[in-house]
């Protein structure tokens, strides 16, 4: 008989980045999607076999009916914070545990104090787990953001298991653990911020939020490259995870959902870092058109959809003729290969000379847009730079590029068109088959086009003919078909 109380002594090798297993040490990780380059890490398989009941319910349980379960009422707890709420999917739910990821400086702490603060002045009582910070540090920081601080506790112990008892002694509504790699337990062995440590830490404070019906908050850090250094396991784990981006310059703070158990992952909170923190840009559309230079070479906008809520971003791109026998494609904001495909379509659908030329595109803000809806609009910024001419500023273009240069249409065309109506803005131009999704209004003109080509041409006119290699009957053709010269 094997005795199976005790597990034989084994050395097992983790993946530092991703948590990944394997049974011999590699100097690299051969999970597909991670490719991290960092040696794999011993660890004593023993110390990890550790608890084997559920992490969810503690005991060893029999299989239960799904019909038997007593529905548990999920009322979520609304913050103040539209742009918040927006994200969380409508607001807190009771027991979830939340990973809010983002690079250093980003703003995760300023974030979680305000959240700490919507809550205690609602009335509950918050626990602020902070490893990284003194509590003085803790203090200085909600000075600065206007707020005394009643109801929040600080625990300043990094050992969870220390840290989870002083919790059950103050009995808090919400906690906030600032952040997960700056915890270890006794139980893992090795140092704070390796994989093992962040995946059992993870796993005690989940156990423990999912117990006493606590929500849980955590903010974990992100390496330059927007993986999770070290927190990957996390991902898996946790109800929700968001992203905190900025970009360089900007003082806008995207909050962007990346998975979320109860809502909806396409949804951005927009906030503005000030000198009393994290502001909500409520109509981030205006805030970016305000900003905006009407008579910019190379700038096209294109009402995108985030979520549920339309936004009206910039689409910056800049040619410049290219010294390095291959031309530099730098895609800020747009997909990267997107980017080469619709060069690509410019060049050989439209004869934009792309080719001998650097190309750099940007959304202004630090925004990002993934959907196809934005493809015309990254073309015709593009032929703007090329042709060195302005775009009409008045106009705005929405349609997903197909290889041939045709133009398709993309979903909710008529929110798009209500959010640029209601900027004042009174040119738009189309795919086609759109024709049907678009009730037509006075202030809002509306030019449909089949083809990239004929987009060109509504919008840059002339100057689209000169860069143009196509026959004059086409391009009279063209111009036929949209009716004006
Ligand atoms: P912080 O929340 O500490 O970032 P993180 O926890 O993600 O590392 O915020 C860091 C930056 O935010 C810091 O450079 C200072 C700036 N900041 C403001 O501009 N205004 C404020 O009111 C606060 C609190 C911070
Ligand atoms: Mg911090």
């Amino acid at each position: 008989m094997v005795n199976r109380s005790r597990t034989p002594q084994r050395t097992q090798f983790v993946c530092r980045e991703c948590g990944h297993e394997s049974a011999r040490w590699l100097g690299f990780c051969p999970a597909p999607g991670c490719g991290s380059s960092l040696p794999l890490q011993e660890v004593d398989v023993v110390a990890r076999v550790g608890n084997r009941s559920s992490w969810l319910t503690g005991s060893g349980e029999r299989p239960r009916e799904l019909s038997q379960l007593a529905s548990e009422d999920r009322s979520r707890f609304a913050l103040p914070s539209e742009e918040f709420n927006r994200v969380l999917g409508g607001g807190i739910v009771p027991g979830s545990v939340a990973l809010l990821a983002g690079e250093p400086g980003v703003g995760k702490s300023t974030l979680l104090l305000q959240l700490a603060r919507y809550l205690s002045e609602s009335g509950r009582q918050v626990a602020y787990v902070s490893g990284e910070e003194s509590p003085h540090q803790i203090k200085l920081r909600s000075e600065r953001l206007g707020f005394a601080g009643d109801g929040v506790f600080l625990v300043s112990d990094t050992d969870v298991d220390l840290a989870l008892s002083n919790l059950d002694e103050c009995q808090p509504l919400l906690v906030i653990v600032d952040s997960i790699q700056t915890l270890f337990t006794q139980d893992a062995p090795a140092g704070p911020g390796s994989v093992a440590q962040v995946r059992e830490c993870g796993l005690k404070l989940l156990q423990w939020a999912k117990q006493r019906n606590v929500p849980v908050f955590l903010a974990g850090h992100m390496t330059k490259d927007g993986s999770l250094a070290g927190p990957r396991v996390l991902e898996h784990m946790v109800d929700l995870v968001m992203y905190l981006e900025a970009q360089d310059v900007s003082s806008y703070r995207i909050l962007r959902s990346g998975k979320n158990r109860f809502g909806s992952t396409t949804e951005i909170g927009v906030f503005e870092m000030t000198g009393q923190g994290l502001v909500e840009v409520p109509d981030p559309s205006q805030a970016l058109l305000a900003q905006r230079y009407e008579r910019a070479v190379g700038a096209s906008l294109v009402p995108a959809l985030e979520g549920t809520r339309p936004l009206m971003l910039e689409i910056q791109a800049l040619t410049s003729p290219a010294f390095a026998p291959v031309p530099r494609r730098v895609a800020n904001g747009v997909d990267y290969n997107r980017l080469l495909m619709l060069a690509a379509v410019a060049s050989r659908r439209c004869g934009l000379e792309l080719g001998g030329q650097d190309i750099i595109v940007n959304v202004a803000g630090g925004f990002r847009v993934n959907e196809p809806a934005a493809d015309l609009g990254i073309i015709l910024a593009l032929a703007s730079s090329l042709y060195n001419r302005p775009l009409d500023p008045q106009l705005v273009a929405v349609g997903e590029v197909g290889l041939s240069g045709e133009l398709r249409t993309v979903p909710q065309m008529e929110r798009r068109i209500t959010e640029a109506a209601r900027l004042g803005l009174s040119k738009c131009i189309l795919p086609e088959n759109a024709q049907d999704d678009v009730t037509r209004t006075s202030e809002m003109e509306p030019v449909f086009v089949r083809t990239v080509r004929q987009a060109l041409r509504a919008s840059l006119g002339s100057a689209g003919k000169a860069g143009v290699s196509i026959s004059e009957q086409e391009y009279e053709r063209d111009i036929d078909e949209l009716g004006f010269g």
